[in-house]
């Protein structure tokens, strides 16, 4: 548990070129339901947003992914503006619903053959396709099943995981499970504020499990199908959590909160097994009795490295009296996603913030990032997400200016060569996002992108932090 006081991006800002390490991948990312709108083309069916969304006041504005930015539309030029800004890899997620609609049964061609010519697209221009293949959307008809509080789920993902590796095996060489699974199982299932918006904190922990399950069943089916050479990992948004003081109490808490952010996936898929204390904080909501012999065996796979999306720290106290407000900066819910947790208190961590509210705190992945290494030695890693919401616009002259991208891009960059020094382990570096997107339950109003997108028009124009970003993977030198 890192318990270093915090520290704002200045304090980290280079004042000397940093030269990363040869062969670092330098990407960006994004993700199927957050671009491609087509919600309805070539047979696909709903997924647990295209309802959530349409579902009167859980996304602002009444905004869905309908439409968002007509990337399967317009991939051809993504991928231009991709190889325009140097980019070497791409990790992009594949929509279940599209290439197995309802998600059950014989696979859609349609929805295969969009995917491979993405991928055939990428590698003639030599940008490495990485595939996600669960980034939230789950199809409807299996959360009308029972969703992932259901065991079948991880079965139903296992399957339709080998079905996308038959497909694109020959020509995709780095696949990743599953995106950021806490969101999926405590945001979706406890505080609701992601789809399928279920509020049952048992619910969540089953969940959480069945996606742990899917994982493991996942990497095998890959496995067994993929050529040896083949990269396989997960992502996973691990929480670098602060105690606000160093008081028994607060430590305590941050022990807590660090349980069932990131150790109720790292242990089982990491280590083999759930972390008792987090079984002992959560005894309260559920007995874990959905937790079969041989699971936490067969979550254990081998991984050829472990993705990790950072974007800002979670400070958090011990907490007495009425239930804490919860400013997480997951969203506004009366319902808790942390079960278990219900007496500790989230704070904001001083500095600058973006325009999610997050705080700009770049010592927070070094440290997040030296901790995987110490504890997990032997597991390479890649910065699978890392970027920030501005309010970027287009000026009178139809340029888009992000400096305050550039100073986050910057600064949280200068923490992972810093890291690397130290002795972890990260090979590669996803700008979260290429695009502006569909950014969940906020809608478009949070751009994300090094890419600006009119959305009236579909325009894409590239941000000041684009050319930034473009100059910095042809050098590979970070300046200040
Ligand atoms: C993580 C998620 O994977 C991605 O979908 C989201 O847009 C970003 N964080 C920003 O919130």
């Amino acid at each position: 548990m890192a318990t270093s006081a915090p520290t704002t991006g200045r304090a980290l800002e280079t004042a000397a070129p940093l030269t990363f390490p040869a062969g670092f991948l330098w990407g960006t990312a994004t993700a199927a339901y957050q671009i491609e709108g087509a919600a309805q083309d070539d047979g696909r069916t709903p997924s647990i947003w295209d309802v959530y969304s349409r579902t009167p006041g859980k996304v602002r504005n009444g905004d869905t992914g309908d439409i968002a930015t007509d990337h399967y539309h317009r991939w051809r030029e993504d991928i231009e503006i991709m190889a325009g800004l140097g980019v070497g890899a791409y990790r992009f997620s594949v929509s279940w619903s599209r290439v197995q609609p309802g998600g059950r049964g014989p696979a859609s061609a349609k929805g295969l053959d969009f995917y491979r010519e993405l991928a055939d697209g990428l590698l003639d221009k030599g940008i490495r396709p990485v595939v996600t293949l669960y980034h939230w959307d789950l199809p409807q008809e299996l959360e009308d099943a029972g969703g992932w509080p259901e065991r079948d789920t991880a079965h139903r993902f296992a399957e339709y995981a080998g079905l996308v590796a038959d497909a694109l095996g020959d020509r995709v060489g780095t696949w990743t499970t599953l995106n950021e699974p806490w969101c999926s199982a405590f945001l979706g299932y406890g505080s609701g504020v992601h789809a399928p918006g279920r509020t049952d904190p048992a619910d969540a922990l089953r969940a959480a499990h069945h996606l742990n399950l899917g994982h493991g069943l996942a990497v095998r089916a890959l496995r067994e199908r993929l050529p040896a050479t083949a990269q396989v990992s997960v992502t996973l948004n691990l929480h670098h959590v602060r105690p606000l003081t160093d008081s028994p109490a607060d430590t305590d808490a941050a022990r807590r909160i660090d349980g069932i952010a990131n150790r109720v996936f790292t242990g089982p898929m990491l280590e083999g097994a759930y972390p008792a204390d987090v079984l002992a904080d959560t005894a309260s909501v559920t007995d874990w009795s959905f937790v079969h012999d041989g699971d936490t065996e067969l979550i254990h796979q081998p991984l050829d490295f472990l993705g990790v999306n950072y974007y800002s720290p979670t400070l958090v106290s011990h907490h007495t009296g009425p239930a804490a407000h919860r400013s997480d900066g997951h969203g506004v819910s009366e319902h808790s996603p942390w079960p278990g947790a219900d007496e500790v208190a989230f704070h904001q961590t001083p500095g600058e913030r973006t325009a999610m509210g997050w705080t700009i705190d770049p010592e927070g992945l070094y440290e997040l990032l030296l901790r995987v290494q110490r504890e997990h030695p032997g597991l390479p890693m890649m910065i699978t997400e890392n970027g920030a919401a501005f309010d970027d616009y287009a000026g009178p002259d139809g340029e888009v200016r992000d400096p305050e991208r550039i100073a986050y891009l910057r600064a949280h960059l200068a923490a992972a060569h810093r890291a690397i020094e130290a002795g972890a382990d990260v090979r590669g570096y996803f700008l979260w996002s290429l695009l502006d997107n569909f950014e969940w339950s906020y809608g478009y109003g949070k751009r994300f992108g090094m890419v600006y997108v009119d959305y009236a028009t579909q325009r894409r124009i590239p941000k000041s932090s684009a050319h930034w970003y473009g100059r910095l993977t042809r050098s590979g030198t970070l300046h200040p």
